[in-house]
């Protein structure tokens, strides 16, 4: 089951997006191809199930940004991932750096947010990624081992594991890693799937996420071990959005 990975480009609407911005998402189903590539557009949570009936038909999929570890219960303003699955999304965000800075999450709970995503189905993009000071001590790589080892869960179903890797430095920032640093990155992060997943590991996608744009998309995209993009900024627009599509090496 050596499977070569899938392309992904993934849009994060994070808290952007009203029932008026369905215009932008249909104009994005209609631009998708699919050919050679999944896309995905992760809006708000109020907008799923709108934006699931929008793209009914097309080949871009849409997800969640974050669910709750449990099924269901007593957990005020929390959404679960079967919740999401209901609503129409066949995705979810995990661990997104601004989940662990805004709400204090932890390895451990985006582990266990993991583990509730494959029991509804769901395909989990877990993110990791550096700040700016851990990258400038050196400690990039072994950050990222760490919060790989700690956010992946003991019994993930491979086929449904998606990684990004996000410098926190350079989301919405403008700023993006240079396409070494990229390659390097991604190159470390896939030796360590495959040294726990043996060939499985080989077939997980590995997206680059950071001030992906159009106009260095096609640099990012064509390197070794980057299997698509997380991008945030530029998929609230259809045009930016459909030009990083376009990107995706043949
Ligand atoms: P950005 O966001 O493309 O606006 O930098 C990326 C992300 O946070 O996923």
């Amino acid at each position: 089951m050596n499977q070569a990975p899938k392309m992904l480009i993934a849009g994060n609407w994070k808290m952007n997006g009203a029932g008026n911005e369905l215009s932008e998402l249909n104009a994005i189903a209609s631009g998708v191809t699919g050919n050679g590539y999944d896309a995905l557009i992760c809006t708000p949570a109020t907008l799923i199930e709108r934006a699931a009936k929008t793209v009914e038909g097309s080949a871009l999929n849409i997800g969640g940004q974050d669910c709750h570890a449990a099924a269901n219960g007593a957990h005020t303003g929390d959404i679960s991932a079967g919740m999401l699955k209901d609503a129409g999304a066949n995705f979810v965000i995990l661990g997104h750096s601004e989940r662990r800075a805004d709400h204090h999450e932890d390895d451990a709970l985006i582990a266990a947010k993991a583990v509730a995503a494959a029991n509804s189905g769901l395909n989990a993009i877990i993110c990791v990624g550096e700040t700016k000071d851990e990258r400038e001590a050196g400690n990039a790589a072994q950050v990222v081992e760490s919060q790989l080892a700690g956010s992946i869960p003991v019994d993930i179903e491979v086929s449904k594991l998606v990684i990004a890797y996000e410098p926190v430095w350079a989301i919405g920032t403008g700023l993006v890693a240079s396409p070494d640093d990229i390659a390097q990155m991604h190159a470390h992060i896939r030796g360590l799937l495959n040294a726990r997943f043996g060939a499985a590991g080989e077939g997980v996608s590995i997206l680059y996420g950071g001030s992906m744009k159009p106009g260095n998309a096609a640099d990012i995209l064509t390197l070794d071990n980057v299997n698509g993009g997380l991008i945030g900024g530029a998929s609230l627009k259809s045009d930016d959005f459909l030009a990083i599509c376009g990107s995706v090496p043949a």
